[in-house]
């Protein structure tokens, strides 16, 4: 059963995330220092504010930190205007922000997700949505013609993208996906984690909802576990939605959120530190012995090239995946062989990773066993090409 949710949230003020009035201002700017949002004694590092609680009498209007708090509202206001929507909301992960998306929709919606989207959202969706009352059909990443089929007017509620899609990044094109889903009457989501509002703004392409896992790039540091929502509008959807976080109580800790914030003010030159990083590395590692397949956007021969040239301004994101040589056995020991690029998942901060992805996601999964996920950092491209290079010569060589 899905939960029945009161429109009248019980403590939560409900207090619409300002617009900047600096729309014109770049993301750049808007991330590393957005008018508005100084703190009133001068400082120019927003401060952390741990309380729980607020006077009644208390002017801001804060209540109660499962509602809302002002390290909360700082970071939300940040990404409202990055992301161009009106509203935005902080959760304890990227899941309990999607989880929040999926639990707001009424009982027995129709949603659409993708086959290619981050594997334990899709896993959830598909193999234990008991508790949610939903029905759940897939479609092929990017494939407009199986959306269109796909969609039951009128029964659809929701359309969810993930663009590019973790890990093999198939890019769809959102103008398309949102023309398709509200044309019959449902809401387009897109999980926007690896394109950060640095590259792609999905609601100037039409949709109505923004996920980030902001333990990834919005955050870039490794060091915090977030998630985020923004709206294009602040609509009854959007208030169920808050009501859905206020009352199951994933809010993530204000420490957490703080580290958010000094993180996202770094945003601009690290996701383009990352992203001409991938582009070198995609680009050399085309033509190494040991590399059957590059996988990552900014190739020009990437089915999604044209579109992600469209939608993505200024890189192609630092997430890129290659096929080896030797099949599972040759990407295990690629995997086990770098130095710089460190084995763990995750994704979206400074440090390089790899991760073998076909024995995290088991069977069922769509992603080849010869797979390797790349999360490229900021450090050295000739170092971290240097790195790859050695690990690729431990498998047969073309
Ligand atoms: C694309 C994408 N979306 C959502 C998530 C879930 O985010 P979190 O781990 O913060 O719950 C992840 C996590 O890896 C992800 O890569």
């Amino acid at each position: 059963m899905i939960w029945s949710l009161p429109l009248t949230p019980l403590f939560y003020d409900c207090r619409e995330t300002p617009m900047t009035n600096d729309s014109a201002l770049k993301p750049a700017t808007l991330a590393a220092n957005m008018p508005g949002n100084e703190p009133a004694d001068g400082a120019v590092v927003p401060a952390w504010q741990p309380a729980t609680t607020y006077e009644n009498r208390a002017e801001s209007g804060f209540s109660y930190l499962r509602g809302d708090g002002p390290v909360f509202a700082d970071a939300e206001r940040r990404l409202a205007a990055l992301e161009g929507g009106s509203n935005a909301l902080l959760f304890a992960s990227g899941m309990a922000a999607a989880d929040a998306v999926f639990r707001s929709l009424h009982a027995g919606s129709h949603v659409i997700i993708p086959e290619v989207m981050y594997w334990a959202l899709r896993g959830w969706l598909n193999d234990d949505r008991s508790h949610l009352d939903l029905r759940v059909d897939m479609v092929a990443n990017g494939d407009a013609r199986a959306l269109r089929n796909a969609l039951k007017p009128g029964e659809t509620a929701l359309v969810w993208i993930e663009t590019p899609a973790n890990p093999t990044w198939e890019v769809t094109d959102i103008a398309e996906a949102a023309s398709l889903a509200h044309e019959a009457g449902a809401m387009l989501a897109v999980d926007s984690t690896v394109a950060t509002p640095i590259l792609t703004r999905p609601i100037e392409f039409g949709a109505d909802l923004v996920m980030h896992s902001a333990t990834k790039y919005l955050n870039g540091h490794s060091d915090v576990l977030a998630g985020a929502l923004v709206s294009a509008r602040n609509d009854a959807f959007w208030l169920r939605i808050q009501n859905c976080r206020t009352q199951g109580g994933a809010v993530p800790g204000t420490f957490e959120a703080w580290l958010l914030v000094r993180g996202m003010r770094t945003l601009a030159v690290r996701v383009e530190r990352a992203s001409t990083n991938a582009q070198v590395l995609a680009e050399r590692l085309q033509n190494h012995p040991g590399v059957v397949e590059v996988l990552y956007p900014g190739l020009a021969d990437h089915p999604g090239h044209d579109i992600a040239s469209a939608q993505m301004q200024g890189g192609f994101s630092g997430m890129m995946s290659i096929r080896v040589a030797g099949g599972l056995n040759g990407a295990a020991r690629v995997a086990a062989s770098t130095r710089l690029f460190r084995q763990a998942t995750s994704l979206g901060g400074v440090e390089s990773l790899i991760e073998h992805r076909a024995p995290v996601e088991g069977p069922g999964s769509p992603v080849p066993d010869d797979l390797l996920r790349l999360s490229v950092g900021i450090e050295d491209a000739d170092d971290l090409f240097a790195d790859l290079d050695q690990a690729l010569r431990s498998v047969p060589q073309a």
